[in-house]
């Protein structure tokens, strides 16, 4: 038998596993229905949202990125070391545009270690130009992509029936939007779709100087207040809504004590929004909240402690020079349950 998948590319999206408009109309009704408002930070990866995201990775003020990049740069050695006895699976949760990710699929390649990649992400133009970048740069990788969010992409890695390792990767500090208690809930199912000796890397954005964070959410050019409004124009165009954009405001907070970034769309008046697909219409009253999204920012102790309760041992932590964020390097853990006897 040939490889078949050696030198081209397979994007599986099957449809029960993508989230289809109205899907997307129940969610916006709960979130709009709500007080205060709330929208799911999920809802800003339309192919537009992805694009302006790539925008803010580009940034000076958004840091996360260039923190990681120079992790991965400077621990791709030691990644591969640990990965080099047996082929492995580079599973990419949330891969978006794949740009970090490439650092670690060039080293496995020029090292001749066998690996596979799979990137899983929300966005189909995302998963497009990714798949098409990344075998434009390594033309005999062997890339499988899965168009879907996490909880169906967990699904189709628990259901593969590949026993080769797996190392999976959260990077950039995508753990961030679940709340403490969702990224434990969230960890736990990831840990239960892997084996045990599976490896899972994953980015924390570390807490500092709070102007810091005020800066990479509140981008002087503006980017991160479009890409938090890029969502009511989702909604006006797949659900029909009258969203005026210019009657919102984004606004982003740190909450110390939660240790969250928060981002918000602000109504700036008195408002009645219809939304067709759901024939309906919501009140906004002026300076009236929709929550957009939160950023868990970790101190190192959540870290070990999140990895001790989700069943993972630490096996390394890779940090920045400037100590702002951690790559860390964990082991699924299964402790075979004694038979009584
Ligand atoms: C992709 C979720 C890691 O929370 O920092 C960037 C998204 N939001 N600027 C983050 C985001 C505003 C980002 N994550």
């Amino acid at each position: 038998m040939s490889k078949p998948r050696r030198s081209g590319y397979r994007v599986l999206a099957p449809k029960e596993v993508r989230s289809d408009d109205r899907e997307l109309a129940y969610e916006v009704l709960v979130g709009l229905s709500e007080h205060p408002k709330r929208l799911p930070s999920r809802l800003f990866y339309d192919d537009e949202g992805s694009r302006l995201f790539q925008r803010i990775m580009a940034l000076g003020e958004y840091y996360l990125t260039d923190c990681e990049r120079e992790i991965l740069e400077a621990h791709k050695g030691d990644l591969a070391d640990v990965v080099a006895a047996e082929p492995v699976n580079v599973v990419d949760l949330g891969a978006g545009d794949g740009e970090k990710t490439f650092i670690l699929l060039d080293h496995l390649g020029k090292r001749s270690i066998e690996h596979r990649y799979v990137p899983i992400d929300i966005s189909e133009g995302a998963m497009s130009a990714l798949v098409e970048r990344v075998t434009a740069r390594l033309p005999h990788l062997d890339v499988e992509g899965i168009i879907a969010e996490y909880s169906d992409g967990l699904e189709a890695l628990a259901q593969a029936e590949s026993s080769r390792r797996n190392l999976v990767l959260f990077l950039g500090s995508n753990i961030g939007n679940f709340d403490r208690a969702r990224s434990r809930a969230f960890l736990r199912r990831l840990w239960n779709a892997l084996n045990p000796g599976d490896l899972l890397l994953i980015g924390f954005d570390l807490k500092k100087d709070i102007d810091l964070l005020l800066r990479a959410y509140n981008d002087r050019e503006g980017v991160t207040a479009a890409f938090n409004l890029n969502l009511l124009t989702r909604l006006n165009r797949t659900l029909g809504a009258q969203f005026d954009i210019d009657k919102f405001r984004h606004f982003g907070t740190y909450d110390v004590f939660s240790g969250a970034m928060q981002s918000y769309l602000v109504s700036l008046e008195r408002q009645l929004i219809e939304i067709s697909q759901l024939s309906l219409a919501f009140q906004f009253e002026p300076w009236e909240p929709i929550h957009t999204e939160y950023s868990y920012k970790y101190l190192r102790s959540d870290v070990t402690t999140l990895a001790k309760d989700t069943g993972f041992s630490i096996q390394a932590e890779f940090l920045d020079d400037k100590r702002w964020f951690l790559d860390s390097l964990w082991r699924v853990e299964k402790a075979p349950t004694a038979m009584p006897s």
